[in-house]
């Protein structure tokens, strides 16, 4: 597409997301490829930290090695499936900080209604990853990152399984400065403000609830 939207298309993630979007796949199964996926995003998203190095003494001799460069990053979770991105991606990054939005999508208007918002300290100095499965209006996700702006964010990156070209156009309308990296841009959404062909509701999915 552009540099606003980068889809990894990766065989793995591909392969992956096809089992995820099949609907006789099971909540175990859906969970831990979800698992997996967000570790090959993980990798993904953070290619471009910055490096330094540190002097360091191997059993052969002295170096100068490359290390992360600055404040540990923060990943926020929009609430509640953004969970299932998260808990892949910190198992690569166990150091990073982590912060939670609670966002539902109010069914009639599709209009998101905040219910919590906890994130770490220092948030202008971190590089910021927002994770949510699904892009769909961007209702949700702009209001996240606008909140996140307020509470200092800069540099902030949105991560996603799936987007609609509706929710990607609402995020370049509102936040034109916050990337997005996803596993696929899929086709629409229906009347429902379900992503189609999609994989259905990611929370319920995940955890098992309809
Ligand atoms: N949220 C979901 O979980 N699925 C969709 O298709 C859209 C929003």
């Amino acid at each position: 597409m552009d540099e606003f939207v980068t889809v990894v298309n990766h065989p793995l993630v591909q392969h992956k997301l096809t089992i995820m979007r099949e609907k006789q796949t099971s909540t175990a199964e859906f969970r831990q490829l979800l698992r997996e996926i967000s570790l090959l995003l993980a990798y993904e998203v953070t290619r471009g930290l910055e490096l330094t190095t540190k002097r360091i003494e191997t059993p052969i001799c002295e170096m100068d090695a490359p290390t992360l460069e600055g404040k540990k990053l923060a990943l926020i979770s929009i609430l509640r499936a953004g969970n299932g991105l998260l808990d892949g991606i910190l198992e690569l990054i166990p150091a990073a900080r982590v912060g939670f939005v609670g966002m539902y999508r109010d069914p009639e208007t599709l209009q998101p209604v905040q219910y919590y918002c906890k994130v770490p300290p220092l948030l202008d100095e971190r590089m910021v990853i927002v994770v949510d499965p699904m892009l769909a209006t961007g209702n949700s996700s702009a209001a996240a990152v606008r909140l996140l702006k307020e509470q200092g964010a800069k540099n902030i990156l949105f991560l996603c399984l799936l987007a609609a070209p509706e929710g990607i156009a609402h995020m370049r309308a509102e936040h034109p400065d916050v990337p997005i990296v996803t596993a696929s841009i899929d086709e629409k959404l229906n009347d429902h403000g379900y992503i189609v062909p999609g994989l259905g509701d990611a929370g319920d999915r995940m955890f098992g609830t309809k």
